[in-house]
């Protein structure tokens, strides 16, 4: 092994399982062997995704969607006036009322609904009729009905963009699923849900994805930032990149010097070109998930399934009769009950060296461990958060490779990168290994969702002014 591999192949390793009872933890670190990443393997999925990533961008058949946002430009300090941004895609769907002056939020009213499950996973045009609903509600109790509002849609879902103003949704991924609007344009089934309310003035400008609200939100606090990072309930990143280099323009190019792609990582794969790191503990996980067989580099990496990869595996090594043998904690069968903020909380101890909130987490289950069942339980927890911190990193590596610049910040948004205590300093370490002639900062961004689409409306303004 050359020296940089050994490096790079030393810094992967977590800490062997602690156990006393040698058999036993043999057994263990075999059932985990296949989420255990080599340099090797790092170094061979950085070539696949180089090569993904450069047949989406000249339109070839690839998982890498590469899509043109038509943002040809970062903020610069000039965007001014009243806008409403929507941020669909988590848990809650948000409305936002901001003001910018010089560029600057000198004003932010925020709020936030609630999406039932059936609206999530039914039919299309009740949702688009809630949303439209929450914005009339949200703008009249602002007393702003017969002011004509500009308005930014973060709208976090692969989606075809013919212009800035159109999003033609691809599929639905995370916790949404409504079949009938796949193939539609998102923007045009807001506005219609709009006007036939006929109660407000709202005009949907732009619509973007989250990872771009982040990268403008990022670039308001670091001009080096290029590339905006999700890793929340879904994963996904976008970067700026060099007109010139993109294929899929509508219309014509006009004199754009870099343009920001979403390259939609979260599908990474499903052309089944990474399935040789595919474990049974993966398949078990995209069968238990809403949409199967798609997704799959999301479901090795993201907020939505970590927590469930990592009950997998407990419940095969409960079922091996390696883990809590006191008793049969039914809580624990439940798909979808180990939720990824728990894994967090769980990493947490394995920094601090003690236990007490795995003990924490455990009684949720009702499950009181013993000395071991603790010990394998954070072992579990550390294989799992490091896989998807190394293949994050790998992806951003390359990422860094391919666009060549002196120094690029990444601005970083997303629960799982905010509550998880190592993700962070993994990532600077195996990405500075990975790409190690690259200068890279990872910031975190407040809220890029909602502030970026702000900035996204204010930057489609100033583009219409440009053209009239
Ligand atoms: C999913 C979506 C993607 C979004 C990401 C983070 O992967 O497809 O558009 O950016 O989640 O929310």
């Amino acid at each position: 092994m050359m020296p940089a591999e050994r490096i790079l192949h030393e810094a992967i390793q977590v800490a062997p399982l602690g156990l006393t009872d040698d058999v036993k933890r043999q057994k263990i670190e075999n059932s985990l062997v296949q989420m255990r990443l080599s340099a090797a393997t790092a170094r061979k999925i950085q070539d696949i995704f180089r090569s993904e990533m450069n047949k989406g961008i000249h339109q070839q058949p690839s998982s890498l969607q590469m899509e043109n946002t038509y943002i040809p430009e970062l903020p610069n300090g000039t965007e001014e006036g009243l806008f409403l941004a929507l941020d669909l895609g988590g848990t809650n769907f948000r409305v936002l009322l901001i003001e910018l002056v010089n560029g600057v939020i000198v004003r932010e009213d925020v709020k936030k609904y609630h999406i039932d499950a059936h609206l999530r996973t039914g039919s299309g045009i009740p949702l688009f009729e809630y949303l439209a609903e929450c914005v009339s509600n949200f703008v009249i109790s602002e007393g702003l009905q017969d002011v004509e509002l500009p308005l930014g849609f973060t709208f976090s879902f692969p989606m075809i963009q013919h212009s800035l103003e159109t999003g033609i949704l691809l599929t639905w991924t995370k916790s949404f699923n409504c079949p009938d609007v796949v193939n539609k344009d998102a923007v045009k089934l807001l506005k219609d849900a709009l006007a036939r309310r006929a109660d407000t003035r709202v005009k949907v400008v732009a619509v973007l994805n989250d990872t771009t609200g982040t990268l403008l939100q990022g670039a308001t606090q670091d001009p080096n930032t290029a590339i905006g990072l999700i890793l929340g309930t879904g994963s996904n990143a976008c970067y700026l990149e060099r007109a010139d280099k993109v294929e899929h323009w509508e219309p014509e190019r006009h004199g754009e010097r870099e343009v920001i792609i979403d390259i939609e990582w979260g599908a990474f794969g499903d052309n089944g070109v990474l399935d040789f790191i595919k474990t049974d503990f993966d398949r078990e996980n995209d069968a238990n998930s809403l949409l199967v067989k798609s997704f799959t580099f999301e479901k090795y990496i993201s907020g939505k399934y970590l927590g469930e990869v990592v009950r997998i595996i407990l419940v095969k090594l409960l079922k091996d009769g390696l883990l809590f043998t006191r008793e049969t904690p039914k809580k624990l069968l439940t798909v979808g009950s180990f939720l990824t903020d728990y894994v967090s909380l769980i990493e947490q101890d394995t920094v601090d060296g003690g236990g007490s909130n795995t003990k924490e987490v455990l009684a949720k289950f009702d499950i009181v461990p013993d000395e071991e069942d603790l010990k394998i339980v954070q072992y579990v927890c550390e294989v799992a958060s490091n896989r998807a911190a190394l293949l994050v990193s790998i992806c951003l590596a390359t990422l860094l490779d391919h666009m060549e610049r002196e120094e690029v910040t990444i601005a970083v948004d997303g629960s799982l990168y905010k509550h998880h205590p190592r993700f962070e300093s993994w990532m600077n370490q195996y990405i500075s290994l990975l790409s190690p002639a690259r200068k890279f900062k990872l910031i975190q961004t407040q809220d890029g969702s909602g502030k970026g689409a702000a900035i996204v409306a204010a930057i489609a303004l100033k583009l219409k002014q440009r053209l009239e």
